[in-house]
């Protein structure tokens, strides 16, 4: 009975020291020491032994049960030591880890010269009105005196969603919006910023999405001379006194006279070179006196109403600005390029 007693205490210790976890432990202990362990069923069997020899084996089976759950509670609490320290090490946080660094934005170089652009035109009384992008043939090209079949049409080549509606081709959409809103609140001085969409191909001064900005002045007695003044007083205003501006006759159905206009070459300051083409001068605008037809069309008298329009590219003058040689630059996203403004 002795060696028995000795024989389980033994096996039983034997077995706690290699338990790898709780869950093993306590199939041990059940083992064991539960009701239906090995200790218990030793106990069963005390009957069979002389009276004088029951309480000491039940004292040795007393001794080797409080031994064993002794053993069974040291296992426990290193199990639980051992799965902390394992938690704690994989939840370890190295400060001395490189963080992760927020990247700061900043406004687009478009966006930027629109912004001061905006702010030199409301300094002269101009303010801002936005149209669609998605425009009416009507408002894009036969309300500005571009009938249906008008050669005019070639040149802005569109996409199309019907036969009817499209990607306006420009910012002169947002002059025959605006004068039909506002025939009771003339004089009109406004500038309409935005992009428009063209069937064009890609180089590095031509894109088939760009941005223009229209304006639009309508009064008593307005005339060229004040179309010139104002833009000149713009270039001057934005670039400095010695920008200097050129006007060209040319032709737009929804202007007459009509003007392009062009800014001496940022790159090469007018000796010619591959941005300006050989020119010396660069093409930032189309302008003019708005037609009579399109004020009629308009419901403005046009024997006592005058207006002046003019239509610039954002993207050239913004290229001006920073001295940017390649329009795609300013819409391919590239951060090495973004970042330096
Ligand atoms: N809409 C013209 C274009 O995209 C530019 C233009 C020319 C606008 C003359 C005007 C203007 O307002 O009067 O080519």
């Amino acid at each position: 009975m002795k060696d028995q007693i000795e024989s389980i205490r033994k096996s039983a210790q034997e077995a706690i020291a290699s338990v790898k976890s709780s869950e093993e432990l306590e199939a041990l202990r059940v083992k064991f020491l539960g009701k239906k362990g090995s200790l218990t069923a030793l106990l069963r069997t005390m009957g069979s032994l002389a009276a004088e020899e029951r309480p000491i084996v039940g004292a040795m089976v007393n001794d080797v049960r409080i031994f064993l759950e002794n053993e069974v509670e040291k296992c426990r609490a290193a199990l639980s030591a051992a799965a902390m320290e394992q938690q704690l090490a994989n939840e370890v946080i190295d400060v001395t880890m490189p963080g992760k660094k927020p990247n700061l934005g900043s406004l687009h170089p478009l966006t930027q010269v629109l912004n001061r652009i905006i702010e030199i035109f409301s300094g002269m009384g101009f303010s801002v009105v936005e149209g669609p992008e998605i425009e009416t043939d009507y408002y894009n090209f036969t309300a500005l005196n571009i009938p249906e079949d008008h050669p005019a049409r070639d040149t802005q080549d569109s996409f199309y969603i019907t036969d009817s509606i499209l990607l306006r081709t420009q910012t002169s959409t947002v002059q025959i919006r605006t004068m039909q809103n506002h025939t009771q609140k003339l004089p009109i001085r406004i500038i309409s910023p935005g992009r428009v969409y063209r069937s064009d191909n890609v180089d590095a001064t031509h894109s088939p999405v760009f941005t223009q900005l229209e304006g639009l002045v309508v009064d008593k007695g307005v005339t060229m001379a004040d179309l010139k003044g104002t833009l000149d007083t713009f270039a001057k205003t934005l670039y400095g006194e010695d920008a200097v501006l050129r006007f060209r006759p040319h032709h737009f159905p929804f202007t007459e006279p009509s003007a392009e206009v062009d800014m001496s070459c940022f790159v090469c300051g007018g000796k010619g070179c591959s941005v300006c083409k050989g020119e010396g001068w660069i093409e930032i605008l189309g302008a003019g006196m708005v037609h009579p037809k399109v004020l009629e069309e308009c419901g403005i008298d046009s024997s006592v109403y005058s207006g002046f329009a003019f239509g610039v590219g954002l993207e050239r003058i913004t290229m001006r600005h920073y001295g940017i040689d390649d329009m795609r630059l300013l819409s391919e996203n590239d951060m090495r390029f973004l970042e330096q403004f």
